[in-house]
């Protein structure tokens, strides 16, 4: 069946943690991508810096080069997706890639923060997608949720955490490590940035208010336009002892409408520790939207690491190849009742932990 699908040709940039986790995700996924979408993924070439660097997946050799642009301009791709982070060259490899014909998927807040509108208005012009689920908390399908599902409300304001460097160091050191020891395990595990300054600073949570702010609000918001205070001056102390408190700290994004304009801003607040955003832990995300019609939406997510953001990657890659009717008849899947001892305890309990 999947032979006589179109084939879905996709060029990456970056092989670090964002981009050999696309890669790992392509070969888990290809079946229900091919289902999905009508096509069969195929990755055919990928840029990268250092050609002979050492790589946690394997990839064919011979798709790698050293010169992005070999990516850019390959006239047989169909999307580019870009993880090698920065504003430049990044934002002339995407422009390039709309020009030449490929829809354009980015996980780079630096990059959207800056350029979105624009690349968005070109995309638009030339009738490709522009796509960037990835670049604000990872996994946390935010921009989706803003640009489709509430696209028939008014948001009023959002409080977000959007870093998940920032709030793995602050829980860390809730538990008593050390900041150092906190960074340099959110190194080891792909959540920091190679430079976490960014990460503690605020600076990249600002990044990420800027692309939702713009998005819910329908107005220009910039990263530079923040107010913005990060955790790099609070005291290990301070951080447990609010934790001991029952007020723990967390990095807080919040932008809202006034009567004439907007207030927004990153800082670190004390939270009440039944606060959805206070129990948030590790390098978890989350967002409390307020919409005219739906209330409150609160979601969560794991808002770092290779695999969470390759899943919006793929998202954003389904939705670029397009969803296909499927017209086979799936077969009825056997379902079981839930029953004490399988999902439910004794007591009438729902058992949560590791449920699926
Ligand atoms: N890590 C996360 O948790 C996370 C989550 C969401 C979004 N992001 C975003 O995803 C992007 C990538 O992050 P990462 O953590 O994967 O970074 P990373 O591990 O440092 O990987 C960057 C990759 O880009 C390549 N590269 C850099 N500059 C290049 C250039 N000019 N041309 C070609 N290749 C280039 C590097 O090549 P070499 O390997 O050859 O040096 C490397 O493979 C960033 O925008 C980041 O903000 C990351």
């Amino acid at each position: 069946l999947f032979l006589t699908m179109r084939m879905l040709r996709i060029g990456l940039l970056g092989l670090g943690h964002v981009g050999s986790a696309v890669v790992e995700a392509l070969g888990r996924h290809s079946t229900l991508l091919a289902r999905r979408t009508g096509t069969t993924p195929a990755l055919l070439r990928i840029g990268v810096r250092h050609l002979h660097k050492p790589r946690r997946v394997a990839v064919d050799p011979t798709l790698l080069t050293a010169d992005a642009w070999d990516v850019v301009r390959d006239p047989r791709l169909d999307i580019l997706i870009e993880a090698i982070g920065g504003v430049q060259p990044a934002a002339s490899y995407l422009r390039e890639a709309l020009r030449s014909g490929k829809d354009v998927i980015t996980a780079n807040k630096q990059l959207v923060a800056a350029h979105g509108a624009d690349l968005k208005a070109l995309a638009a012009r030339l009738g490709r997608a522009f796509l960037f689920e990835a670049a604000v908390g990872a996994a946390l399908p935010i921009v989706q949720v803003i640009g489709a599902a509430l696209a028939g409300d008014r948001i009023r304001g959002l409080v977000g955490v959007l870093n998940g460097t920032a709030n793995y160091v602050l829980t860390r050191i809730e538990g008593g490590a050390t900041r150092e020891e906190a960074l340099d395990d959110a190194r080891a595990r792909g959540l920091a940035e190679p430079d976490p300054h960014d990460d503690l600073s605020g600076r990249d949570t600002a990044a990420k208010l800027a692309i939702l702010a713009s998005l819910a609000f329908e107005v220009p918001v910039f990263p530079q336009d923040v107010p913005c205070t990060g955790i790099d001056a609070l005291s290990e102390e301070a951080i447990r002892g609010a934790h001991r408190a029952g007020i723990p700290v967390r990095l807080i994004a919040a932008a809202r409408r006034t009567g004439d304009g907007f207030e927004m801003g990153v800082f670190p607040a004390r939270l009440a520790a039944d606060h959805p955003l206070a129990q948030l832990v590790g390098p978890e995300n989350g967002v409390l939207l307020y919409a005219d019609l739906a209330g409150e939406v609160f979601m969560k997510a794991t808002g770092a690491g290779g695999a969470p953001t390759a899943s919006a990657i793929l998202g954003d890659l389904a939705r670029a190849a397009g969803r296909r009717e499927d017209l086979s008849a799936p077969a009825v899947p056997a379902i079981v009742p839930l029953r004490s001892g399988n999902g439910i305890a004794a007591d009438g309990q729902l058992v949560l932990d590791g449920w699926a």
